[in-house]
């Protein structure tokens, strides 16, 4: 359908023309399982592509590790989990560039060595080099960390330059967002810090933007007098990953809902930004968020059931999640965007483990036809709106349901699709959304990262949510694992006359 000489996504096309500043990318945790599994890939692809700066050096930083471990630990990350083939050569040279240090997070010890490392490894390629500080740790270290950077001179008004970049959670709730981000912002400027939400480095998630501010047919209908409802889904059929202790805090709503299917959210929702820069756009984020409001909720917990043809365990039943936990693993929210555009429009939201199939999608459902000019009842009853759903995976692309007329002398309607796919139009290969993001914070550039007021806002709307769970007033409702969530979902949406898209 789109000819693939179309130009690239413009968020993509001007990075090869960007000059990266030297840099030191200071990874903290660079012996923990984000770094073996995405971050050290990630630098080993840039690297390989020539992204990285000439005068590049990666530090990392481990609490538990020993300093002789860190090279097989770096070659064992880059051949298990590299998204291109290793090419040895590359990888010896981009282990010249890196050093590793060990040491206790809480301690001043750390920094001060911390610092005499980063002064020789300036000296050791020729020059300063602006400081990454990538805190790949337990959220309770973000604070002490950036505190004893600053203490050191590493973090606020630092020469060369430093970026503070931490990953969700953001807080479990809004007070403990609003104190973690009071604690981070005593170290570092708001400017300097960047909060990372692995959905905005995914190829589809940006070109919602481009889809819907480069191409003049959507906007036009993109308000509550064409749109009947948006629904979004972030369904997958994985459990807890072996990560269980973690999850069984945070369940559905604060694991991906809060943070993904907000961000989600906010870009379907928000207005055009005046320009196409951090500000402008996470400006609109934000207002957008701000209008919002959860008006139903349901939640849920899988049971043992099938997945993929094979048998799985119910959550209870996983390693490392008490027998009487009460996490939902699945979520299901109808939100009100309270504002001109969106009025009366509903977006319906869910996320949850042990779906039937890996599914993220943004689906926008527009009003029927006013009239229908049809002589006969049948053809008439059977016109069913149209549907536009931005599948941002596993198959990213777009599809357009439209009406069609059957091949034959009858009036028979058929719904058929337009569809683009991403895999078949361009066939340059998509960058993990990690390798873009580190590139970005390298650049300097924090338009695909969210935040302060964003994410206090996402609390905002679920912090009532999670209350009215606490207080029981929503039933964690069983659903069995590889089937679609719990009944009360369906009632969610069935309550309006409408349903969920088929997982
Ligand atoms: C993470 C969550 O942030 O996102 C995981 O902690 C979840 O539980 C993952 O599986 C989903 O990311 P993706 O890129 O696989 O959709």
């Amino acid at each position: 359908m789109i000819d693939s000489d179309e130009p690239d996504n413009p968020f993509a096309a001007d990075v090869p023309g960007v000059e990266v500043q030297p840099a030191t990318y200071v990874l903290f945790g660079a012996s923990g399982d984000l770094a073996a599994k995405k971050l050290l890939p990630a630098v080993y692809n840039l690297y390989a592509e020539g992204r990285l700066p000439e005068r590049f050096r990666l530090l990392g930083v481990g609490s538990r590790m020993p300093e002789h471990n860190f090279r097989d630990h770096m070659i064992n990350a880059v051949r298990q989990h590299s998204r291109t083939a290793v090419d040895e050569q590359v990888l010896e040279s981009l282990l010249e560039r890196c050093d590793y240090i060990q040491g206790d997070f809480t301690k001043p010890a750390l920094f001060t060595k911390l610092k005499e490392k980063l002064h020789a490894g300036d000296k050791a390629v020729g020059g300063p080099t602006r400081r990454l500080f990538y805190l790949a740790v337990a959220p309770r270290f973000f604070g002490p960390i950036a505190q004893s950077l600053h203490e050191v001179g590493l973090a606020r008004g630092a020469d060369p330059e430093s970026v503070l970049m931490i990953e969700k959670p953001f807080g479990h709730d809004l007070e403990s967002a609003i104190a973690l981000n009071e604690e981070v912002t005593a170290a570092f400027d708001e400017s300097h810090i960047l909060r990372l939400d692995h959905y905005l480095g995914k190829e589809t998630v940006q070109n919602l933007l481009i889809f819907r501010f480069a191409n003049g047919i959507f906007e036009p209908l993109w308000n509550r007098r064409y749109i009947d409802h948006v629904q979004i889904t972030a369904a997958e059929d994985l459990g807890t990953g072996g990560r269980a202790g973690y999850y069984d805090q945070s369940g559905a709503i604060r694991d991906v809902i809060q943070n993904h299917v907000m961000q989600l959210v906010a870009l379907t929702a928000m207005e055009p930004p005046a320009i196409f820069d951090a500000d402008s756009i996470r400006d609109e984020k934000e207002k957008a968020l701000k209008s919002i409001r959860c008006v139903a909720s349901a939640r849920g917990q899988y049971t043992a059931g099938d997945v993929d043809g094979g048998p799985v365990p119910g959550y209870l039943e996983e390693e490392d999640v008490p027998p009487t936990s009460t996490t939902d693993t699945f979520a299901a929210l109808k939100l009100e965007v309270n504002n001109w555009r969106w009025s009366g429009t509903p977006f319906y939201i869910r996320a949850g483990k042990r779906m039937p199939r890996r599914s993220t999608e943004i689906t926008i459902a527009f009003r029927p036809v006013p009239h229908k000019p049809f002589a006969d009842p049948k053809v008439a009853q059977s016109i069913r709106p149209n549907l536009l759903t931005l599948s941002i995976q596993p198959n990213e692309g777009a599809s357009l349901r439209i009406e069609a007329k059957a091949p034959g002398v009858a009036q028979e309607l058929r719904p058929v699709r337009m569809d683009f796919l991403y895999g078949e139009t361009f066939t340059r290969d998509t960058p993990e959304a990690y390798e873009r993001l580190i590139l970005d914070a390298l650049r300097g550039d924090a338009t695909l990262f969210t935040r302060a007021d964003e994410v206090e806002q996402a609390w905002r709307i679920v912090d009532p949510v999670i209350d009215a769970w606490q207080r029981n007033e929503v039933p964690l409702e069983p659903y069995i694992a590889g089937t679609p969530g719990p009944a009360s979902a369906d009632e969610l949406i069935r309550a309006d006359g409408r349903k969920w898209r088929r997982l």
